[in-house]
């Protein structure tokens, strides 16, 4: 069909200079699309055709109209109803569906009236003998696009008036095209390569072929990426619950850290087993660093190596070599003590709430729920005269804000905090306590080389991310959370969710 079509057309331009899409599918009795189809695939041709679009606006019968068109107006169906002896309204009525109006239109033309002299009930009488009926008429000539026998243009567009405020007609704009021979117009127009294949390289055919020029403006493939992974979804989550209660982000953008602001600036003696390369990754190249601030390295030193601020200290010989050891850092209390050092440094103190979700490395025994990287969410306020009670009452807000309304805590151990407390939260859907993160108060060993006020106390708690997800989305293997195996139609499909 098509193939003719385009054949048909351009016969036809080799006569005509213009032809316009709505005119051909009159002329050859056939659907305006398939013209249209016809169209479009000879403009894949480069310049044999010239088109323009033209924007026409056509009369269409509403479904109403239709009916009308296919079995005659109400109005006529009513005259038709009336036998020669007359009938009563109310029997009339009954003889259809659009009976009412039809009773009123041919009221009001007069092919009908009402003998109120009859015996009983006014009878309805027909008027005349025969009636045209011209609505349905017309609407069989617009349905054709026929161009109406009507003299009159005036009175034409009266009717047409009154069809559009019966509501059997409406207007469409339909789009019609304009076509003219191209620049490089054929009767026989050939395909333009599309593809540069090795064979025509091969065969230095590409010399001679005529290649289509790539059209930049095509619409492009929808791309399947772009979807949030759930890690992504619970840490915007988390992120918000920060926001919410006045939390500052922390720049947490150096997965190399030294050991250290990782460990030595947290009071981790150096002897500690989380030093060693069984649980941390240390980097070869840059192998070490060395830029430190002098004044704060020396308290450090002394710090562990002495005590001071009414510690003993751990009473070691301090090696610089260890501290400049690089690693990949094992927790993001790396980040939040560069900050607090930061903070000490300040002329004047003022309250801080810091937090910070990311990435962090440990040299772990791979298995079900441990990978050798995840990522940790940790929050941190300094402020005058912090207590335990305050510690307690601000993981509580944060766990409430995230649906965990029962919370229990459990003494621990942590070289930089103390107290140091477990967080156990009772989970409604898993019917279980589980263990939802680690906190404490910094150590003044900790916190006073720094240069903060003796007064001033900063309360740190910190979680992982990877728990929360894979308990709210059910995943009992962290390998199908993240990592090559993991089945990317989960993260496709995996709903948003809240962490109750
Ligand atoms: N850094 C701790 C960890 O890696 C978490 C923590 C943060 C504990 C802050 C206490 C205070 O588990």
């Amino acid at each position: 069909m098509t193939q003719n079509l385009t054949e048909r057309i351009l016969s036809k331009l080799n006569e005509t200079d213009i032809i316009l899409s709505i005119n051909l599918q009159e002329q050859w009795k056939c659907g305006h699309q398939d013209v249209v189809g016809a169209i479009k695939s000879l403009q894949c041709y480069e310049n044999v055709i010239d088109v323009k679009e033209v924007p026409l606006k056509q009369l269409k019968l509403t479904d109403e109209g239709n009916g009308i068109a296919k079995n005659g107006s109400h109005e006529y169906n009513v005259f038709m109803s009336v036998p020669d002896e007359g009938i009563t309204q109310a029997e009339l009525m009954k003889s259809g569906a659009h009976a009412k109006i039809g009773f009123s239109k041919a009221m009001q033309a007069g092919w009908i009236g009402l003998d109120k002299s009859a015996p009983g009930a006014p009878r309805v009488m027909k008027k005349t003998k025969d009636v045209v009926d011209e609505i349905q008429k017309l609407l069989i000539d617009i349905s054709l696009n026929k161009d109406t026998s009507e003299e009159d243009e005036k009175e034409y567009e009266k009717k047409k008036k009154e069809l559009k405020k019966r509501k059997l007609i409406a207007e469409e704009t339909i789009m019609a095209y304009e076509v003219r021979k191209g620049t490089s117009f054929t009767l026989s127009p050939h395909k333009q390569e599309v593809d540069l294949t090795p064979e025509m390289i091969a065969t230095r055919s590409w010399e001679t072929k005529d290649f289509k020029p790539l059209n930049f403006d095509a619409m492009g493939v929808m791309p399947t990426g772009g979807y949030l992974h759930p890690l992504l979804k619970i840490r915007a989550e988390y992120r918000q619950i920060f926001l919410e209660m006045g939390f500052t982000e922390m720049p947490t953008n150096n997965f190399v850290e030294s050991s250290f602001w990782n460990f030595d600036a947290l009071f981790q003696p150096q002897q500690h087993p989380a030093r060693d390369a069984h649980d941390t990754f240390f980097l070869s190249d840059p192998v070490s660093s060395s830029n430190f601030p002098d004044d704060y390295l020396a308290r450090v030193k002394n710090v562990h190596s002495h005590g001071g601020y009414g510690s003993q200290g751990y009473k070691y010989d301090w090696k610089i070599e260890e501290a400049q050891k690089n690693i990949l850092r094992t927790h993001t209390t790396a980040v939040s003590a560069r900050l607090l050092y930061k903070l000490g440094q300040m002329k004047e103190f003022h309250p801080v709430r810091y937090f910070s979700i990311d990435r962090v490395f440990r040299n772990e025994t791979l298995d079900m729920t441990h990978l050798a990287e995840f990522h940790q969410i940790e929050g941190v306020v300094a402020d005058r005269g912090l207590t335990l009670g305050d510690l307690m009452g601000v993981i509580n807000e944060f766990f409430q804000k995230l649906g965990m309304t029962q919370l229990r805590f459990k003494p621990a151990y942590n070289p930089y905090t103390e107290p140091s407390m477990e967080i156990f939260g009772f989970h409604d859907g898993l019917k279980k306590w589980v263990e939802l993160g680690n906190s404490g108060i910094f150590r003044p060993e900790m916190l006073l080389p720094m240069g903060l006020p003796e007064d001033v106390v900063v309360i740190a708690w910190g979680l992982s991310l990877e728990r929360p997800t894979m308990i709210k989305y059910g995943i009992n293997n962290i390998r199908d959370l993240i990592g090559p195996k993991i089945n990317l139609s989960v993260v496709q499909q995996n709903p948003i969710c809240r962490l109750t």
